[in-house]
């Protein structure tokens, strides 16, 4: 059994992490004693969050979709800390609806498809000989979208697909010393604290899920946690959907 304490001077890159469920995945992995880079886009709110998590975080502006972002990123990450042990590649645009079919055009599709499944290519690309260097993990973060849709919503849902099998295909190319796994969220209350409090969930949303609420951060994070571990040493290639049981039960009215 690996013990909190052995992830003490390991590093973790987790993009898209100045919200949500990347901050959520960022604050799981501090407390288990990892040191976390927090890459986003978002300059202004990423330099804040990591600030308030403390000593052990520190902050990377990158746009996952812009190779050289993400090499000078990957290449900053290194210049701080020498090493690189995992990275979760959270970032997406992270709405899954799309303009209706029939409006769609390639330029909306092609930015979904270079930040959702472009950006975990791009990353583990430029860190895969650091994180072979060190028997490193990768997480993706997919979604329950890769398998059941809503009208309007094709670009999500092709990305998400897609990174679902970029991770089998990283799996392979970076075995054995790199283990590559996809995590995939139903509902996910990813809101920020205030938000949440003020406009609550109705007892409806919650009930309809068989694990009887929706999901939080905490719960794909605490998966993220265990998959990066070297408790996790003999899975790789998998996908894990963490979505209350929504998927399992039949939905004909
Ligand atoms: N919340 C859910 O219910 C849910 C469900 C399934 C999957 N997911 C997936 O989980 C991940 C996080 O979702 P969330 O709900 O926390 O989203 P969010 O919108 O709250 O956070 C996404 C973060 O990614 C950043 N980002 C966006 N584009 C970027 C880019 N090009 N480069 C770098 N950073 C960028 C944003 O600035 C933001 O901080 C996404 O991959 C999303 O697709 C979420």
């Amino acid at each position: 059994m690996e013990a909190a304490s052995v992830h003490n001077g390991r590093v973790a890159l987790v993009t898209g992490a100045a919200r949500g469920i990347g901050l959520g995945i960022a604050a799981w992995l501090l407390t288990e004693g990892w040191q976390v880079v927090l890459a986003d886009i978002d300059r202004q709110r990423g330099l804040l969050v990591a600030e308030v998590l403390g000593e052990n975080a520190s902050f990377v502006v990158m746009d996952v979709a812009s190779e050289d972002q993400v090499a000078a990123g990957v290449a900053h990450v290194l210049g701080l800390f020498g090493r690189l042990d995992a990275l979760v590649c959270n970032a997406a645009v992270a709405d899954p609806h799309n303009t209706v079919l029939e409006s769609l055009d390639l330029t909306e599709w092609n930015r979904v498809l270079a930040v959702n499944l472009g950006g975990p290519m791009l990353l583990a690309k430029h860190c895969a000989p650091y994180l072979r260097a060190h028997c490193g993990s990768i997480v993706n973060i997919s979604s329950a979208r890769a398998h059941q849709s809503e009208a309007d919503t094709e670009a999500y849902a092709a990305s998400k697909g897609g990174v679902l099998a970029l991770t089998h295909a990283l799996a392979i190319s970076l075995g054995p010393e790199v283990r590559v796994n996809a995590v995939s969220p139903g509902w996910i209350d990813a809101r920020d604290p205030y938000v949440r409090r003020t406009e609550p969930l109705s007892d409806a949303d919650h009930a309809q899920h068989p694990a009887g609420r929706v999901g939080t951060v905490e719960d794909v994070a605490s998966l993220v946690a265990w998959l990066l571990s070297r408790n996790a040493g003999f899975v790789t290639g998998q996908e894990f959907v963490v979505d209350g049981g929504m998927s399992r039960k039949m939905v004909y009215s």
